[in-house]
């Protein structure tokens, strides 16, 4: 069993990947922004028997993630992360905002990067380690209205395949996991973009298809 610390775990597909991962026996860290939602999520899992505990930090800041995760290594042996916090913007990129801009770029970005690099020495002790970034099908091609946000899975689609090459050998796996719409809040700010989110598939069924498929590999195209 794995102890499993998954980014934007308050919410969409990080709940649901906790929820699952807990219940069938992995002990889970559960981080991301609004400890109102990881708390949540926290005692649902504790609730039903599981073993979770929750950090609230902002992934986009590397400073804040280093300490954070220094004090989460001081309490549990953390053997597999899931980056999967992110952010979406759309619209066409005269219309997006630069704060906006710059949300996608630090949450989705150095958020992978810096939580990665942070945990990272620790993972190479352990005799199996693991590492999923959780992208989409925006890492794979261009779309209209989406181009900062494609811009920001592209860039951790080529750090992930980097990543494998760099850790060939090592016992840590790096797997990128490419997914289509799902039905999640990371829509509600979109509405214009997406119209009817509820026709997309469900966090639960994803997070069960990445459960159930993943042994490992680099990529898992869902
Ligand atoms: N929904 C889709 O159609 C879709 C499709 C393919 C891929 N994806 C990807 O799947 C992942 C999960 O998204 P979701 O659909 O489950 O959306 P979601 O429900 O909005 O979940 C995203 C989570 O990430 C957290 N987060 C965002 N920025 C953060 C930051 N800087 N620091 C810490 N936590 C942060 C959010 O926490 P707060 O709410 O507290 O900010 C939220 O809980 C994202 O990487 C997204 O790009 C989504």
């Amino acid at each position: 069993m794995d102890t499993v610390l998954i980014t934007g775990a308050g919410s969409g597909l990080g709940k649901e990947l906790a929820l699952q991962y807990a219940a069938v026996g992995n002990k889970v860290v559960l981080v991301g922004r609004s400890s109102d939602k990881l708390l949540e999520v926290n005692e649902m899992i504790n609730k039903s028997g599981g073993d979770a505990t929750c950090y609230a930090v902002d992934v986009s800041n590397i400073t804040k993630v280093e300490e954070v995760i220094s004090n989460v290594l001081n309490k549990h042996s953390v053997s597999f992360l899931i980056n999967n916090a992110g952010v979406g913007h759309f619209g066409s990129l005269s219309s997006l905002s630069n704060l906006h801009i710059e949300e996608m770029v630090r949450s989705n970005i150095l958020g992978t990067i810096g939580m990665t690099k942070a945990l990272l020495p620790h993972l190479l002790t352990l005799k199996h380690a693991k590492v999923m970034n959780i992208i989409s099908t925006a890492g794979l091609k261009g779309k209209v209205n989406e181009s900062v946000y494609v811009a920001s899975k592209f860039a951790i689609r080529g750090f992930t395949e980097s990543l494998v090459k760099e850790l060939e050998g090592s016992t840590v796996s790096v797997t990128a996991v490419y997914m289509g719409g799902m039905n999640t809040p990371f829509w509600d700010n979109a509405k214009t973009h997406i119209k009817e989110k509820s026709r997309l598939r469900s966090p639960e069924e994803i997070a069960a298809v990445i459960i159930n498929e993943y042994h490992g590999q680099p990529e898992i195209f869902i």
